[in-house]
């Protein structure tokens, strides 16, 4: 069964054409990075519009690349379109949504609206032959850091999440004071290889609390005090003007506080929850660093995100959308469905 899936929650355009949902037999990304570096971070207005110049063109090269037409839903053919509803930028998300309601109108297909944050986690399991429930999922990305119990399919409760910063927005944020480029996460953690990790004892913030929530902004915020001795403070080339040991560990203690923050969470969530495997998903989860160490210290198995479906993609939509095939929205009921730039995974967990 082939899902053809559409994803365009923030600065990516992305359609995919996944079968079953474990083969991926195409996967088209068009960032728009090139356009935000200029301006140090996503202009959602500026994103809306380059997703509407490049979502048809983006659509029709997975198809193209998977070898499938419209017609039929057999091999060859398309049985449904997954789209993301949300949650992400709401201009970004429409023109996404919109294009799938209208291909599903025209080409006669039924419509699949999948949460993003779903898609990152399902990412994880395209591999698996057989699903052991519950899963602890982690959500790592620009937009969001959260801990989430997976309790069945597309059936999840929030166990924590961060009350300010995502860990990926914190990633991009320290590379600005630095005058990396953005998205800084790849570059930061290219940067931290040579360098020492304890070389600077920047915070791990709510560790003594007794929840699984974190906070990003206060490590930011030491960074920066770090930082405002050092010439040319915030300015745009100060990743070039400090000697490049400095840099490496500045770099490496900022990461490992990161890692430590959420693999300490993790593990205590673990605990409380006892999952069958912990599943690491977003763009952060293609942070060699954490994937290494949460691997290390976890008592029970990690199922990584593979690298290349972590970043924002069309592929995990449709993954996840297979598994909600059954929901799959036909007639006039594909219309009713808007973007939701707040879209919630699931309720509270009570534990
Ligand atoms: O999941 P994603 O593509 O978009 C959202 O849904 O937010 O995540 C993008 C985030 C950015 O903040 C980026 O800096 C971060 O993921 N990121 C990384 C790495 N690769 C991407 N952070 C740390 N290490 C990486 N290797
Ligand atoms: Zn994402």
């Amino acid at each position: 069964m082939n899902i053809l899936a559409i994803e365009s929650s923030c600065d990516e355009t992305a359609a995919a054409v996944v079968t079953d949902g474990r083969t991926v037999r195409s996967n088209v990304v068009s960032s728009q990075i090139d356009v935000h570096r200029v301006t140090g971070g996503v202009v959602p207005e500026v994103a809306a519009r380059l997703q509407l110049e490049t979502i048809i063109p983006v659509v029709e090269k997975a198809l193209a690349d998977a070898k499938v037409g419209w017609d039929g839903t057999g091999r060859d053919g398309i049985y449904a379109i997954a789209v993301t509803q949300g949650p992400g930028l709401v201009g970004s998300l429409i023109v996404g949504l919109e294009t799938a309601k209208a291909l599903a109108l025209a080409k006669d297909k039924p419509l699949v609206p999948v949460n993003h944050l779903a898609g990152h986690l399902y990412a994880c399991l395209a591999a698996e032959k057989e699903f052991r429930f519950p899963y602890l999922g982690m959500v790592v990305s620009g937009g969001h850091t959260e801990f989430v119990l997976m309790r069945g399919h597309h059936d999840f409760e929030l166990v924590g999440s961060t009350r300010d910063d995502a860990a990926g927005e914190a990633f991009d944020k320290v590379g600005k004071l630095l005058g990396l480029p953005y998205p800084a996460g790849p570059e930061i953690s290219k940067l931290s290889k040579g360098g020492d990790p304890a070389a600077y004892h920047f915070p791990r913030a709510m560790l003594d609390q007794d929840n699984f929530d974190l906070s990003f902004s206060g490590l930011k915020t030491a960074v920066r005090q770090t930082l405002a001795g050092r010439k040319d403070n915030g300015g745009r080339d100060l990743a070039k003007q400090l000697p490049k040991k400095e840099l490496a560990d500045i770099c490496a203690s900022f990461e490992t506080a990161v890692v430590d923050a959420l693999v300490t969470k993790a593990v205590r969530a673990v605990r409380a929850t006892g999952p069958s495997a912990v599943l690491l998903g977003g763009g952060v989860a293609a942070n060699d660093r954490l994937r290494k160490s949460l691997t290390e210290k976890l008592e029970v198995p990690v199922l990584l995100t593979p690298t290349e479906y972590a970043t924002d993609n069309a592929a995990m939509i449709g993954i996840a959308a297979y598994w909600k095939r059954d929901e799959a929205l036909s007639g006039g009921e594909r219309f009713a469905v808007s973007a939701d730039p707040s879209l919630a995974l699931g309720r509270s967990a009570k534990l």
